[in-house]
């Protein structure tokens, strides 16, 4: 059977166009050993795994209408194509004493399953766009309790087995509109990403891109989030990120893409072909292993806990910068000790 990237119906222009060239993510049969290999540091799309047979065999909005149950979902809510998760913890909260001003790029409302399918039905240019990310709980339908009973475990477990990853932490199932887009970030978890229907371009960055990427401080409700927009990057305020290197893949009805724990990622829905369904299974990091030289991933991680800790500390966001600069400056800057 010919596989998802032959079968393509897209072309350049179903995608958005960035100043960055990107090279391709390695695309394997799922029983190529060198998925595994790949798995342990870098990104991989497996074909063939069956991972998610018993969605994209029949998935599509009507069925997910039909389907999904009676109670409601997480949908947002965005005034243009750009979804930026925001974390509303980080809002009002210890670590923002002084109540900086952060304006939501999106809202987040909870619908039952037939408003957000009308919604999306009715929808013109001008309103606002749509994302259903929903965790799948017991409260799913029993249709689709029974395909996820019937998605490929045996081989999910194995791979989880075989990298020594945590528990299972969450299903989130993604229901998007052509277009919409997921911004640059990363997660603390590792990455299965299903899709069953529709085509999502993924566009990945190592942890060892940091610099060239300039996450939000980590009080802050975009934490994890690159500051960088894409797709009009503010070079005198981001200067690096001209440098940074990146992969992308376009993904398409069983293919599953794997994204490490840390990789910056960025997603988006084709333009103009239809709306996308995805799946996730993140997983916990495994036990830490302690080799030297540390993996990028561990130092991105060594860095989140100091300005935690600087933070918890000195008790005011606005003064973690100008401490860790004081720290470095004529010392462990341009100017290091002999
Ligand atoms: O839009 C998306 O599919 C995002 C996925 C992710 O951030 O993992
Ligand atoms: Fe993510």
């Amino acid at each position: 059977m010919a596989s998802a990237s032959e079968r393509k119906p897209w072309d350049s222009s179903n995608l958005r166009k960035y100043c960055l060239n990107f090279e391709e993510i390695p695309r394997l049969p799922f029983d190529d050993p060198r998925v595994d290999e790949l798995i342990s540091s870098n990104p991989v799309i497996i074909e063939g795994s069956n991972l998610v047979k018993s969605a994209t065999d029949k998935w599509n909005l009507e069925y997910i209408e039909r389907h999904m149950g009676v109670t409601t979902n997480t949908v947002y809510l965005s005034r243009n194509h750009k979804f930026k998760y925001f974390d509303d913890k980080k809002i009002q909260s210890r670590t923002n004493p002084r109540g900086v001003e952060f304006s939501p790029p999106m809202r987040k409302v909870e619908m039952k399953v037939e408003e957000f399918m009308k919604k999306l039905r009715e929808w013109k240019r001008g309103d606002e766009r749509l994302y259903m990310q929903q965790s799948l709980t017991a409260a799913v339908g029993p249709n689709i309790v029974q395909d996820f009973v019937g998605f490929n475990w045996k081989w999910i477990n194995a791979k989880q087995k075989t990298h020594c990853w945590g528990k299972l932490t969450s299903n989130l199932l993604y229901v998007s509109m052509e277009g919409n887009v997921t911004p640059c970030h990363y997660d603390e978890q590792e990455n299965f990403f299903a899709q069953v229907y529709g085509y999502k371009r993924c566009i990945l960055f190592s942890p060892d891109q940091f610099q060239c990427m300039y996450p939000y401080p980590v009080h802050h409700p975009h934490d994890r989030q690159s500051m960088v927009d894409l797709e009009r990057p503010d070079h005198t305020r981001f200067p690096r990120f001209k440098d940074a290197k990146g992969v992308e893949a376009v993904i398409g009805p069983g293919d599953v893409l794997y994204i490490p724990i840390y990789w910056w990622h960025h997603i988006e829905s084709l333009m103009r072909l239809g709306p996308t369904i995805t799946i996730n299974f993140w997983y916990k990091a495994g036990p830490t292993t302690i080799e030297y030289p540390l993996k990028d991933h561990q130092k991105v991680s060594i860095m989140r806990n100091i300005e935690k800790m600087l933070l918890e500390v000195l008790q005011d966001p606005r003064e973690v910068g100008p401490l860790l600069r004081n720290m470095v400056l004529g010392r462990f800057d341009e100017n290091p000790l002999a």
